[in-house]
C-alpha cells in the first residue's frame, strides 16, 4: 500500500508528473538510441542484393511518380498473418537502394515487396490496362495509357548518377553502358550478357509482348524483380547481431 500512497503523490501533483515522465522518457531513448552511435552499419548485409538495372530503375520512376505507393506498401512486417501471405519478412538490406524508400503506410491494394514472379507478364499487362478485368471488385485504377508510352534512356545515366550521388554503388562501366543494357533488358535477341555480369540475376525479355520500348515494359520488369533477389531458401540471418 505504501508505495502506491507515494505514486498518489506523483499522480495528484502535475509539476512532479511531468518531471517524472520526462526522466522515465529520457532514460527510455537513450536505451534505444545510444547503442546506434556504437554501430558502424544498421544494415546487415545479406547476399543478392544489387543495384537496380537501368530498366527497373526506370519502371521504379514510373511507380513513384504514379503514386502507387499510396495503394500499395513494401514492406512485410515480421507477423505471421504477414509472414503467411507475403512471404518473408523484408529486410533492411532490402530497401536499401530505394531512394527515397517505397515502404508505404497504407495498403489499399496488397504489399508488393515480393510481388516479382508472382504473375505472368501477361496478367501485368491484362491488370495494368484493366485491373478490373482480371480482379472484378478490384478499386485499382486503369493505368492503359503506360503501354502506349514508349520511353527511351535519354535520361538513365542522369537518374543513376544522382542515386549514386545518394549513396548508390553505380559503377562509371554500368552508367557508361546504361543506354545499351537500358535496351538490352527489354529484348531477348539481344547481347545481354554485360548486363548480366553487372545486375546478377536481371530478367530479359520483352514485359509488355509489344514492339518498342514502353513504360509498361519498365515497370513490368521492376515489379518483377520486388522481391526475387534475396535467395531465402539459403537465407540465414546473422546471429552475432
Ligand atoms: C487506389 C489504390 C491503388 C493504386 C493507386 C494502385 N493500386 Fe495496385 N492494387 C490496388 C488494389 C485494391 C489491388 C488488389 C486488387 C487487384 O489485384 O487489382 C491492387 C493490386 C495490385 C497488384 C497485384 C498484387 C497482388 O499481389 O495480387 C499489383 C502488381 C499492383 N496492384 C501494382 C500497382 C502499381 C504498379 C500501381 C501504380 C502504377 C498501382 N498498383 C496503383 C489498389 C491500387
Amino acid at each position: 500500500m505504501a508505495i502506491l500512497d507515494r505514486h498518489k503523490i506523483l499522480e495528484t501533483n502535475a509539476t512532479l508528473l511531468l518531471i517524472f515522465s520526462f526522466l522515465v522518457v529520457t532514460i527510455g531513448g537513450i536505451v534505444q538510441i545510444v547503442p546506434l552511435f556504437y554501430l558502424e552499419n544498421t544494415i546487415e548485409k545479406v547476399e543478392g542484393m544489387r543495384p537496380y538495372s537501368p530498366l527497373e530503375l526506370t519502371g521504379r520512376e514510373i511507380y513513384v511518380r504514379e503514386g502507387c505507393y499510396v495503394c500499395h506498401s513494401q514492406m512485410i512486417r515480421p507477423m505471421r498473418d504477414e509472414v503467411e501471405r507475403y512471404g518473408h519478412y523484408s529486410l533492411a538490406a532490402e530497401s536499401m537502394y530505394d531512394h527515397p524508400f517505397q515502404w508505404g503506410s497504407k495498403r489499399t491494394g496488397p504489399d508488393l515487396a515480393r510481388v516479382g514472379g508472382r504473375y505472368s507478364d501477361d496478367w501485368h499487362v491484362d491488370h495494368f490496362r484493366d485491373p478490373q478485368s482480371v480482379v472484378p471488385e478490384s478499386v485499382m485504377p486503369k493505368y492503359a495509357f503506360l503501354e502506349r508510352t514508349l520511353i527511351t534512356p535519354e535520361y538513365v545515366e542522369d537518374l543513376m548518377s544522382t542515386h549514386r550521388f545518394v549513396g548508390v554503388p553505380y559503377t562509371d562501366e554500368m552508367i557508361e553502358n546504361a543506354r545499351a543494357d537500358f535496351r538490352a533488358q527489354a529484348d531477348a535477341d539481344s547481347d545481354f550478357d554485360g548486363l548480366l555480369e553487372r545486375y546478377p540475376g536481371a530478367q530479359v525479355r520483352n514485359f509488355d509482348g509489344q514492339d518498342g520500348i514502353s513504360e509498361a515494359d519498365a515497370l513490368i520488369a521492376y515489379m518483377q524483380m520486388l522481391g526475387t533477389l534475396v535467395d531465402f531458401s539459403t537465407f540465414v540471418p546473422d546471429a552475432s547481431r
